[in-house]
């Protein structure tokens, strides 16, 4: 996950930069920049690719002085090398942009910036931001006001630090959506800015977190914040403890919360480096199969235990339909002991967040003993399943804390999502195009997530106060959404003891039916997709036998709220999107039922992070 650090009063920034930077370090990165501006108004950048000491090598070789930010790189579009490092700068060489989220629509947006005769020396998507900005201050606006309506014409999330060279003591942030925090720091006579809390609790504990939608204007002395369409807000300055703890949570009061909040950046996190645009791919450079390999295959079994299971459901749907390969998602504990059938056309794919999970382990082996080729996808980068497998994804989630899955629940949905998109491009079941389109739907992820969370504010804390009372909850959804329901109900039981089930909604009339009544309410995800109609019917059964119903639906579906009693909505999205916005809301529900509760939610009873026994 990229890093920003920004600096401006009496010191000279770069060592303050740098040190900023090495705070951020934990959140990887393989690139690094600074850019500084003097008093005589002069920007020189320097950066470098690889780890923080080349640039601070680089820096004692050719030191700079004035205020200015750097950057910390993670590599998206553009391999990590010096010329694709941030800062980025226009072609006068005097805005300066750093950068973290995905310009959805660079390619249209560069098109047209070389068409009006702009040049471009890096192959990053970062580049059009300060190219934007010059266009706009040429017509007159102010670094702030060009900075504002630049960023109008962003698609996707972000958060970015811009200066020029002309006003050494400004330095414009903002951020759209969720693609990381933008934190101003403030000092007496020096103001920092950080993506990131603990970058600047070593310098000061009195801060202002900009809200998605917020930029603000930092000198010295002080700042301004405005909202992105340019009204002026007070700036919620806070006071924030050096405890580690409380720094770690980010202001949030679990960490089960902060890490569902962080979603839209561990997906973007998650995305970095795998998402090639010209031509449009899925870039799995970990795999080391080759395509001859990937096309021999007859078929995929994914194995995994609870909530990593019912990812690797939406995995094995995805994968079928993609690549069209006959792809099933098992219980490791019984795939283990059940003599499955194995052949060296078997892919066994083994999730798990933790990476250590007994069952998932001990049914790669018999997978690998039986002949098949073997694939990890976990969280932790030298766990017994990255050191096991032929070959690893990692899903780049950053630490989960919180005993109960979630940000790790989508990103291995998302890493299968790649998964399914590449083995579909290389075996021929996806044309360009619509390998194409599972790119750029893969890469709106992020911003959608940041969306989902936040639709719904409040309502999570009704629906717990008016529902927390209830003898057991049952999860409805078809399709890519029977994950999601068997996920919603494990959610809500193990952080608020309630009894939950999830199921296939045709299920419910085999026998579940039976339990419903008045204190059973129904959650139904009944998203505008293929399988809607047939959700209604599920819902009309319900309602017919007196159920009470919440419904799980797309935003702008006016007409669902008149047949159930509550809502709570999802974006719009592409359709293999939708398993990962929808988790979003049957996180936060359990969340906040649980939280009503007073239950720790972070460290539920009898659960452990890793399940490392039988
Ligand atoms: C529930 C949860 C567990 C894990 C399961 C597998 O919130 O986290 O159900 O999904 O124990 O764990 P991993 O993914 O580490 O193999």
């Amino acid at each position: 996950m990229c890093g920003i650090f920004g600096y401006l009063g009496y010191q000279d920034a770069a060592p303050l930069v740098l040190a900023g930077l090495e705070r951020l370090a934990y959140r990887g990165y393989d690139s690094a920049g600074v850019a500084v501006i003097d008093r005589a108004g002069h920007l020189e950048v320097r950066k470098s690719a690889g780890k923080l000491a080349n640039l601070t090598t680089l820096l004692e070789r050719e030191p700079l002085s004035g205020s200015g930010l750097g950057h910390t790189r993670w590599a998206t579009h553009g391999a990590p090398t010096d010329a694709n490092a941030h800062p980025h700068l226009d072609g006068t060489g005097e805005v300066v942009v750093v950068h973290n989220g995905i310009v959805e629509n660079y390619i249209e947006l560069k098109a047209r910036l070389t068409a009006e005769g702009h040049e471009f020396s890096s192959a990053t998507d970062t580049e059009v931001i300060p190219h934007l900005i010059q266009e706009l201050l040429a017509q007159g606006h102010t670094l702030a006001e060009a900075v504002r309506l630049a960023a109008a014409e962003l698609r996707g999330a972000h958060a970015i630090a811009c200066m020029h060279a002309g006003s050494p003591d400004t330095l414009v942030a903002l951020r759209i959506g969720n693609a990381g925090g933008v934190s101003v720091g403030f000092g007496s006579g020096e103001m920092f800015v950080a993506s990131d809390l603990p970058a600047l609790l070593p310098l000061t504990t009195s801060v202002a977190p900009l809200a998605p939608g917020e930029m603000a204007v930092v000198t010295p002395e002080g700042c301004e914040m405005l909202t992105l369409d340019g009204r002026r807000i007070d700036t919620a300055r806070q006071t924030v403890t050096m405890n580690p703890v409380a720094a770690a949570k980010g202001g949030h009061r679990h960490f089960m919360l902060k890490e569902i909040m962080e979603q839209p950046e561990s997906a973007m996190s998650c995305l970095r480096g795998r998402l090639a645009f010209t031509p449009p791919s899925a870039v799995l450079g970990e795999l080391p199969f080759t395509s001859e390999e990937l096309r021999s295959l007859s078929r995929v079994v994914f194995l995994g235990m609870g909530t990593t299971q019912y990812a690797t459901r939406v995995g094995a749907r995805m994968t079928e339909l993609l690549a069209r390969l006959p792809a099933s998602a098992e219980d490791a504990s019984e795939y283990r002991y059940r003599e499955p059938v194995v052949d060296e056309a078997t892919l066994a794919v083994g999730v798990s967040q933790s990476g250590e999970t007994a069952d998932t382990l001990e049914a790669m082996h018999l997978a690998a003993d039986g002949g098949a080729r073997t694939l990890a996808i976990t969280n932790v980068a030298g766990s017994q399943a990255d050191r096991g497998a032929d070959a690893t994804l990692l899903m780049h989630a950053g630490p989960e804390i919180g005993v109960a899955s979630t940000k790790t629940f989508v990103n291995s949905m998302l890493v299968m999502y790649l998964l399914a998109t590449h083995l579909g491009h290389a075996r021929g079941a996806l044309t360009d195009d619509a390998a194409a389109g599972h790119v750029d739907a893969a890469a709106r992820l992020p911003a959608l997530l940041g969306e989902a969370l936040e639709l719904n504010r409040g309502v999570y804390e009704r629906l717990a106060a008016a529902y927390v009372k209830a003898r057991r909850f049952l999860f409805l959804g078809r399709g890519l959404l029977d994950p999601i329901a068997r996920e919603g109900a494990l959610k809500l039981k193990e952080i608020s003891y309630i009894h939950a089930e999830g199921m296939a909604a045709a299920e419910m009339k085999h026998g579940p039916i039976a339990l419903i009544d008045r204190e059973t309410p129904v959650v139904a995800l009944v998203l505008r997709d293929a399988l809607y109609e047939k959700m209604l019917g599920n819902i009309s059964e319900v309602k017919a036998r007196g159920g009470v119903v919440i419904a799980i639906a797309t935003a702008g579906d006016d007409s669902i709220a008149a047949q159930v009693d509550d809502v709570l909505w999802v974006p719009p999205c592409p359709p293999m999107l939708a398993p990962m916005l929808a988790a979003v809301p049957v996180q936060l529900f359990a969340y906040h039922t649980a939280v009503h509760l007073g239950n720790d939610v972070d460290q539920p009873r009898n659960l452990a992070k890793s399940v490392t026994v039988e």
